[in-house]
């Protein structure tokens, strides 16, 4: 006070040497731009980035919904790949094989599924180990069979061929033919794809008994419903319901040896939910610009599908396949579904020799056989007699029988299939007598020279003997 300070000054000088408070430190200078640090300007960075990568991904995913979306109500992703080719129509009068060379022709080699040296050529039979099982729709499963040991597969098969399953169900062997799935190029496993009949004997079998790990009974492979390429610069198939099974193998067999040729799947279901592989034949629809899919619903309810419904029709045929009467055509559905076709594609102009049908009806034993069959009235004659030369056995042969039937009676094993006279897997040798077959497609013509019947048709009016 002595000095001329003010009272106040002196008394908050006294009051903070007391207290021992320090003198607040000088305010720190700013060093950065805007008066910001180094620090907050590498926080903020972090910041945006990440907000920008999170704004990206948004935009991502609605633009992937949206695409989603129109694939599914407008099957535009899978029907517009058609309608390049089907804006430049041929000329007309102009051949149809002209019109084909619109699309690339397939390199001139024939694609050869080739048997590894050691393997048995032809008809194999043993177990295979169900490796997974997929539920492809509610009543559809596939199921993917290895060998048993590991390793590649024990056979080979052509795309399109199938193999006969044996299973005991209530105590009773039951044989079924499913259609190999897979492309052959897969040699470690092959898959089978199986719709659950309503009180089916062996589909429900494998539906409900069958889990992975266990060990099926099959034969095979069979059948001569095959494409590979080679026969035709470009292929249609046409599909009905679980009928897309050897059809599935034969297109995936194509793209995955990139095939240039045309591919064209009309494929026929109740509803989406009912599409067998959809989310696969999308992704190879985008992959293979060869490849055209067309969906044709017909019990579809959802406003979301705008594609086509109601069945395969011949505006539906022609607008999907360009010059459909110049293209061999494979055909499976069911047996309703592949007559309407057939009158379809008959109208249309395609020669019957350019559409190949497999058929998955097994009539079992003494159901109605096919119209034309000739049955006896019941006889005082006797019937004549089969002799099975391998078995050692002898079973009546009346009119109405046929030699597999015959051969049931007193148990002796022939292998069969499809009971109908189309696959070939009930072929043995004749070694005397004749017989008469309704139906003998499952023939090749060196079989018919070698003396081959097939057992599930060969019916005779004297004594008969084979080799079984
Ligand atoms: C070459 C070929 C390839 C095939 N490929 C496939 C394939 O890839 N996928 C596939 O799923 N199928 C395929 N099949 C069909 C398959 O072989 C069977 O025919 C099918 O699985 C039905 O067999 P299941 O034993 O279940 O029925 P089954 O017992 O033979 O019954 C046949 C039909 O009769 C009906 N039925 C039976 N009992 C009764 C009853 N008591 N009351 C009312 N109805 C009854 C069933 O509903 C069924 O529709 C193929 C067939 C062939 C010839
Ligand atoms: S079982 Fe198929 S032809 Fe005889």
């Amino acid at each position: 006070m002595a000095d001329g300070k003010a009272l106040r000054s002196v008394a908050l000088q006294w009051f903070k040497r007391e207290m021992t408070l320090r003198a607040p430190p000088a305010a720190e200078a700013p060093h950065g731009l805007f008066g910001l640090s180094w620090f907050h300007y590498v926080v903020m960075l972090i910041l945006l980035t990440f907000a920008g990568a999170m704004i990206w991904m948004s935009f991502r995913r609605i633009s992937r919904a949206e695409a989603l979306l129109t694939s599914l109500t407008t099957g535009k992703r899978v029907v517009s790949e058609i309608a390049p080719a089907a804006r430049s129509p041929r000329a007309p009068g102009a051949a149809p094989e002209a019109a084909l060379t619109a699309f690339p022709a397939p390199p001139p080699a024939e694609y050869k599924v080739v048997a590894p040296a050691g393997l048995p050529a032809g008809r194999w039979s043993g177990q295979l180990r169900v490796a997974q099982i997929f539920q492809e729709t509610a009543d559809v499963r596939t199921f993917r069979l290895m060998h048993p040991a590991g390793g590649d597969l024990p056979f080979v098969f052509q795309p399109g061929q199938f193999l006969t399953i044996s299973v005991t169900t209530e105590g009773k062997e039951a044989k079924r033919s499913y259609s190999i799935s897979s492309s052959p190029c897969c040699r470690g496993w092959c898959e089978i794809t199986v719709k659950r009949a309503p009180h089916g004997a062996v589909s429900a079998f494998l539906h409900e008994q069958v889990k992975a790990g266990d060990l099926l009974e099959a034969s095979g492979p069979y059948g001569k419903f095959s494409f590979r390429g080679a026969e035709a610069p470009s292929i249609v198939f046409i599909a009905g319901g679980v009928g897309i099974t050897p059809l599935m193998s034969a297109l995936r067999y194509l793209t995955d040896q990139s095939w240039a040729g045309g591919i064209f799947l009309v494929y026929a279901c109740a509803s989406l939910k009912d599409v067998i592989y959809r989310e696969e034949l999308e992704y190879l629809v985008r992959r293979h610009p060869n490849l055209h899919v067309a969906f044709v619903l017909s019990d579809e309810d959802s406003p979301l599908w705008t594609g086509p419904r109601g069945y395969i029709t011949k505006d539906l045929l022609v607008q999907a396949v360009p010059d459909l009467s110049g293209r061999l055509i494979h055909l499976c559905g069911p047996p309703p579904m592949m007559q309407a076709v057939k009158t379809i594609l008959s109208e249309v102009g395609v020669p019957p020799d350019q559409v190949r049908t497999e058929t998955f009806l097994t009539p079992e034993p003494g159901l109605p056989r096919p119209p034309g069959s000739p049955i006896s009235a019941p006889s005082a004659v006797a019937a004549p007699i089969c002799s099975f030369v391998r078995s050692g056995k002898t079973a009546p042969l009346p009119a109405d029988k046929t030699i597999l039937d015959a051969s049931e009676d007193v148990g002796v094993n022939i292998d069969y299939s499809c009971r109908q006279g189309y696959c070939g897997v009930c072929k043995i040798k004749l070694l005397s007598g004749e017989v008469t077959m309704a139906v003998d497609d499952g023939l090749a013509a060196e079989d018919k020279a070698l003396g081959f019947i097939l057992a599930c048709q060969a019916k005779a009016s004297a004594d008969v003997t084979v080799e079984a």
